[in-house]
């Protein structure tokens, strides 16, 4: 596997898969790669003459420091990772070569999905998603690029953000990889001690009880109501759940036929953020 140190080295690269002709499949990742990412690997590599994978942990996206700092670093095992399962090239960008100006935000209309759920609860955090993720399409060029139905809002977001810039970039959404427990696989999973792993299950527990629910309310409101409850007597503390239209992420006063809705949970297990989400109808 070839590992791109810099935005030269990607650019030179790039230009001579172009020259060739080939399909070029992009997969943006911060790094602690676990089997949920190496799932958007596999499935560039099913559909792509090349696939490249990026790990570069954003700081623009964080709006709290100490999660970025304590965010996991594991460069060396990421990249045997990627090589066991046939990624082509990794790209490992510095931080001047995304910023070279300083982390300085682009602007880019994102017809506020970026204003409700993980938008809300992390001011920043999606202008810095879309920032990084439009840099490295601009630096990778590439045909399809692969993102996690784990991260549903960032999924919409970059979608609206390709049709806001007119890229010529396919985006393709890829199911949530689970632990057998249901836990949502996550980099920050690492930081979970095994009490709270066990705990931890209570957030895919919660959207597959309003999965149900559906069945018998048509109101999203009293589902959020008796789904809340289930975490009065629980060690997680609930930030937000949240019944949500997939298209525009707005919560509807009932549930429309022909529509999809989603349910949307964030979570602290402890100082760990958990967030999961599950398609209801
Ligand atoms: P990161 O959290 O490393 O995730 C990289 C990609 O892997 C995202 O598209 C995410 O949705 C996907 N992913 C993570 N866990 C998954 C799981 N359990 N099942 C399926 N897919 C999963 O998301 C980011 O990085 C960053 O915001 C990034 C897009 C790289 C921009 O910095």
């Amino acid at each position: 596997m070839l590992v791109l140190k810099n935005k030269q080295e990607v650019t030179d690269f790039i230009q001579s898969l172009k020259y060739k002709g080939l399909t070029i499949g992009f997969v943006p990742t911060m790094g602690a790669l676990h089997s949920g990412h190496l799932s958007l690997i596999k499935k560039s590599i099913e559909d792509n003459q090349y696939t490249i994978c990026s790990i570069f942990v954003n700081p623009t996206q964080f709006n709290n420091l100490m999660d970025l700092e304590k965010y996991p670093r594991t460069e060396d095992s990421d990249i045997e990772k990627l090589n066991a399962v046939g990624c082509d090239a990794v790209y490992l960008p510095k931080i001047e070569d995304i910023y070279p100006k300083g982390t300085e935000i682009d602007p880019i209309d994102l017809k506020g999905l970026n204003s409700v759920m993980e938008g809300a609860s992390r001011p920043g955090h999606f202008e810095g998603v879309a920032t990084v993720v439009k840099r490295l399409f601009l630096q990778t060029q590439p045909t399809n690029a692969y993102f996690g139905e784990k991260d549903f809002q960032q999924l919409q977001v970059i979608k609206q953000m390709v049709k806001d810039l007119n890229l010529p970039i396919n985006i393709i959404g890829i199911p949530i990889k689970r632990e057998e427990n249901g836990l949502a696989m996550s980099s920050r999973n690492i930081r979970l001690s095994q009490d709270y792993i066990n705990k931890s299950t209570i957030l895919y527990k919660s959207l597959i009880q309003a999965k149900e629910l559906v069945k018998c309310h048509n109101n999203p409101k009293e589902i959020t109501q008796i789904i809340k409850k289930l975490f009065n007597n629980s060690d997680l503390k609930l930030e937000y759940f949240n019944i949500a239209d997939e298209e525009s992420l707005l919560t509807p006063e009932e549930f429309l036929q022909g529509t999809h809705y989603r349910a949307f949970i964030a979570a602290y297990a402890g100082d760990v953020r958990l967030i999961d989400n599950l398609r209801i109808l």
